[in-house]
């Protein structure tokens, strides 16, 4: 059995086969599952085929009917190998097996770079003992994606799984309008696959004044209907913009992510075109570097989120997925890739001074939001905290944003800047810093003797 196309799961899954009686699912790969059943058969007793309802969340079942059964690694182990016709099922089984999983490994463990290294250490907001304001002056609101804001605050999309992604939308929408700030959904995958799903996306209807960003990933991009797709995204929960996640990282570490990104910067173009809002860019962890910013902003996107490295690692994350040791090994090779945010940010907005650009990879404290803003940042997107305090309570967001805007706000009276744009004023940059921005904003190589092969 090759163990790097398995996705392991632990718990495993319930299951149950109309021949074979019940069972565990312990792992999936594309084209095939890995299971035992109470009562141990040898494969020479199997026969050939059969029917398996496989049991997720206790209340899902997917049925998925397998034809050639081979003993799998571990005692009492089988390889059953799904049908072609069925596989669509077994993939959407894993995508809901994935985001549940991403969900736990993200509230459990430590996921994040291990550095955390953001590139905003590099950056000093120089104080003011005598600021001449008054706390009642200050003005922390922003422009983005065409809208004004109360705060350079982002609720960032986020995934939140199929039990608990209705109720943690939810919490996190109703913060989100409180504080008269944006947020994002998670990946609409799950919904555009199953409508039944929808529900967990649609917070408007509870919290209509939200700004609402709805969210797809490139690796959907490559069907032949992309646009139609974004398109219905959009729709199905009224969306005020669309993001578009560049995850390349994520899609080639993942045991079951996709491989080919061919093509897409030209569907992207097309989407920007006929899509009915704004259509965002994000990248989720390495950090957008600028030439591709920029032609992006040439294909017609309305905004860019430069995600860099110094927070939550993708790469992180799949390994910790995988039960295959390559996988893991690769995966902590890639945790600390990356450009960090503020430099993935500066280059950024050094080359394009007018773009609408979010700021999220790490940012943890109301600081760093001042910094990001001193630096260019329209919004600071905060991910992982809030996923969090989603999982904890309503109030345990509220808290998080408040933590966030008092920070900021602090920031600004000590620096004795009345407005985000003050800020930049009072930012200071360290040699490191320019030369990290030069460093990632090379597009040529530098030569400095010319290897000879
Ligand atoms: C549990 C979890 C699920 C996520 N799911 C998505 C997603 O579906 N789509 C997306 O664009 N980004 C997703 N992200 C990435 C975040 O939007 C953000 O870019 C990333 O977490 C970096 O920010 P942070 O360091 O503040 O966490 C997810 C992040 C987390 C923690």
């Amino acid at each position: 059995m090759d163990q790097s196309r398995f996705v392991a799961l632990d718990p495993a899954l319930v299951c149950h086969d109309l021949v074979l009686g019940p069972g565990s699912v312990h792992a999936l790969a594309t084209d095939s599952l890995v299971v035992s059943f109470v009562s141990p058969l040898l494969v020479e007793q199997i026969g050939h085929g059969g029917s398996l309802r496989v049991t997720f969340d206790e209340t899902h079942t997917i049925t998925l009917r397998w034809g050639k059964a081979t003993t799998a690694g571990a005692a009492g182990r089988l390889q059953l190998e799904v049908e072609p016709s069925d596989c669509t099922a077994l993939a959407d089984l894993m995508t809901l097996v994935r985001k549940n999983q991403h969900i736990s490994i993200c509230a459990t463990r430590d996921v994040e770079a291990t550095d955390r290294y953001t590139g905003l250490e590099e950056v000093t907001l120089l104080p003011c003992a005598l600021p001449d304001l008054d706390w009642s002056d200050l003005d922390t609101s922003t422009w983005f994606l065409g809208s004004r804001f109360r705060f350079p605050l982002l609720i960032t999309g986020m995934t939140g799984g199929l039990a608990r992604g209705a109720e943690i939308n939810l919490r996190l929408a109703k913060a989100a309008s409180a504080f008269g700030i944006p947020m994002g959904v998670g990946s609409q995958r799950v919904a555009l696959d199953n409508p039944d799903h929808a529900s967990i996306f649609t917070v408007k209807k509870a919290v209509p004044d939200l700004f609402l960003i709805g969210n797809i990933g490139i690796a959907q991009l490559l069907s032949a209907n992309a646009t139609d797709l974004c398109q219905r995204a959009v729709d199905m929960i009224a969306a005020d913009a669309l993001a578009i996640h560049v995850n390349v990282l994520q899609e080639v570490v993942q045991v079951e992510g996709d491989r080919n990104f061919r093509g897409v910067l030209n569907k992207i173009e097309a989407i920007a075109k006929a899509l009915s809002v704004p259509l965002l860019i994000k990248e989720v962890g390495v950090g957008l570097d600028p030439t591709t910013a920029q032609r992006l902003m040439e294909a017609g996107v309305a905004a860019l989120d430069c995600g860099g490295k110094g927070g939550t690692s993708w790469s992180m994350i799949e390994g910790e997925r995988a039960s295959s040791s390559v996988t893991r090994a690769v995966a902590q090779t890639f945790r600390d890739f990356g450009i960090p945010t503020a430099v993935s940010l500066a280059a950024i907005r050094a080359a394009l001074p007018h773009v609408s650009l979010a700021a999220t990879g790490g940012i943890r404290d109301g600081l760093m939001v001042a910094k990001a803003c001193a630096l260019g940042a329209n919004v600071c997107g905060i991910g992982l905290p809030l996923l969090r305090a989603a999982l904890e309570s309503e109030d345990a967001v509220h808290q998080q944003l408040t933590t966030f805007a008092q920070g900021l706000r602090i920031a600004m009276v000590v620096t004795g800047a009345r407005s985000l744009s003050d800020l930049v004023r009072r930012a200071h940059r360290s040699e490191q810093f320019f030369s990290l921005v030069d460093r990632f904003t090379t597009t040529e190589p530098v030569s400095r003797s010319t290897p000879r092969y």
